[in-house]
Parts: C-alpha cells; structure tokens; sequence
C-alpha cells in the first residue's frame, strides 16, 4: 500500500468500490431484477466513501489487516446509502438530485426507492454476519451497528430532524440530533473498524470520543454547505435546510467554520489512543475545508 495521504484515500476507496461493483447486488436471474438495479443504482453513484475509509483506518491503526475489514465497511456505507435514499423520498426532504444524478425514487418510483433502502439495510446485516472474522468479532458488530443505525440512533435521529422543522430548538436539542442523525452511523463505522481488529476497550471509546466529535464537525459543515456550496460540486440540492434547526441557523457561518474547527481538534486528541494516527488526522482536518 502506498503511504502518502492521498494514495491511501485512493487504495481504500476504490477497494470498497470494486467490492461492490463485483459482489453486492450482482443480478442473477432473480425475477427481481428492478429491486438490484435500484440497489445499484444508489450504492454505486460514488460519494465520499467516509464510513468505509473509517473502518479500514481504525483498523489499521489497531494493528490489523484492513482487507479482513471489507464487509464491516459495506454494511455501514449500505446503511448509509439506504439513509440517504429515504432521506430523499417526497414525504422526508423531497430531493431530485443525490450524489449527482437523479435521486432513487426519481427513477424507480416511491416504493421501489423505499424497497431499495429495505434490501440495503438488510443486506448490511448479511455482510456483517457474513465477515471473515471471528464470531465475538461480528456478533458485536451487530450490536454497534443496530444501536447506532436504529431507533436511538440515526432513525430516531432522523424523526427528531423531521419534527424539529416545526418549531425553534434549543442549542441542546440541535446538537442531540445531529449527533443521531449523523454522528451515529460515524460512531458505528469508526468502532466496526476497532471491532475488526479485535482492538481493546480503551481504543474502542477513542473511536466513539473522534466520531462524537467528528460527527458534529461533519454535519456543521454540511449545513454550511447548504447555503456556501456549489449544487453541481456537491452533487446535491442547496438552500434546502431554510426552516430546518440547522447550525447555520443557530449560529451563523463566521462562528459554524471556528465550530467545525474546534470539534475537529478535539476529535484529534482522541487519536491519541492509536499509533500512527498521521493519516486519520489529516483526513479530519481535510473534510473542515471541504466543498463537496
Ligand atoms: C451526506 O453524507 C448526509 C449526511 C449525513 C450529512 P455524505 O456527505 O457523507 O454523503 P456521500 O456519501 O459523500 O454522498
Ligand atoms: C441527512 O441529513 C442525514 C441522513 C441521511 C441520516 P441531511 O438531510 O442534511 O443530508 P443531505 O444534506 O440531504 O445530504
Ligand atoms: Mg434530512
Ligand atoms: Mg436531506
Ligand atoms: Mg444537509
């Protein structure tokens, strides 16, 4: 493996890519055949590929073999995927547009899109369950990633997003769904690659500590982006978050940017627990400039 920065973002991403291209949702056949287009169509639309890249590198930094780490990378990114297509639907955010094409339900229609998300949320599961790692190891991916995608996690994140449109929100309860509806699937992705490695108690709380506070980085600058970035860069709508509980809204963008900053330090110290956390560092503090 390459060793300099953007070389290992490379291996890693297009190790998840081939993954999927070659393995995930390969028709066969099966009458269903709209059911794995559609599956297709959304997981491999590119995007960042963050949870995954989390879960090699926290398992590499735990000293183990990051490839043994591919399907604990899919499950969280199918997670993520089904998260983002019903996030989509005309009844959550109604958008047209998602990693740069038309959104799952544009093309396949409501209840294909809603299937879809069904097939890939359980097929995370499957992959779990499924690893080439020891049973304790899967068993507890199966607790880390059902608690963190589930209802007190990024769905019950999801629903207090949703009704939170209704009203103004505390900065408490802005911060307690962000963390949910985003930092949770974070959390899941940097502990599975913990879990992976079969790392210790203390290493597996540092990576919960980066992703808290890494996760509420990553939503602030998201919501910066809804009203600085670029629709065509971002392969997504912009302007859309106006009467929603956002960060921008709380507390303007001047003091969002020295937020996404400050949460992205200390999501840093809690790197301490690993060695050569060079390159999950630089990664972190990348995204605070990112446009995409
Ligand atoms: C978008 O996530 C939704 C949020 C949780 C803010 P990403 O910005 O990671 O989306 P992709 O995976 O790159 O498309
Ligand atoms: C979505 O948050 C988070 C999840 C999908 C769980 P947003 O609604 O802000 O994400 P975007 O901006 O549509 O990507
Ligand atoms: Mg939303
Ligand atoms: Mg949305
Ligand atoms: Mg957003």
């Amino acid at each position: 493996m390459k060793t300099d920065h953007t070389s290992i973002t490379e291996t890693y991403r297009s190790y998840i890519e081939s993954y999927f291209e070659e393995k995930c949702f390969v028709y066969d056949a099966e009458p269903q055949e709209t059911l794995f287009d559609a599956m297709r169509y959304s997981l491999l639309a590119g995007g960042k590929r963050l949870r995954p890249i989390f879960v090699f590198e926290f398992c590499r930094m735990c000293g183990g073999d990051w490839y043994s780490a591919v399907n604990f990378a899919a499950a969280v990114e199918m997670i993520h995927t089904y998260s983002l297509i019903h996030d989509d639907l005309p009844c959550m955010d109604n958008d047209d547009y998602r990693r740069g094409r038309l959104t799952n339900h544009k093309v396949f229609g409501e209840a294909v899109a809603v299937l879809a998300g069904d097939g890939l949320l359980t097929a995370a599961f499957h992959q779990l369950s499924t690893a080439d790692l020891p049973a304790d190891a899967r068993i507890k991916a199966v607790e880390v990633l059902s608690q963190c995608a589930g209802e007190c996690g990024m769905v019950g994140g999801q629903v207090l997003d949703m009704q939170s449109e209704q009203r103004q929100c505390t900065q408490q309860e802005v911060l307690d769904i962000q963390s949910r509806k985003t930092g949770a699937l974070i959390r899941a992705a940097c502990m599975l690659g913990v879990i992976a490695a079969g790392g210790s108690a203390e290493q597996l709380k540092a990576a919960a500590d980066f992703a808290a506070n890494l996760g509420l980085s990553f939503q602030i600058r998201d919501d910066m982006l809804d009203v600085i970035g670029n629709a065509k860069e971002l392969g997504k709508a912009v302007g859309v978050d106006e009467n929603k509980n956002t960060f921008v809204q709380l507390y303007g963008l001047k003091k969002c940017d020295e937020l996404v900053r400050t949460y992205t330090e200390s999501a840093i110290c809690a790197l301490s627990a690993f060695t050569e956390p060079d390159y999950m560092a630089h990664m972190a503090r990348s995204l605070t400039e990112r446009t995409v």
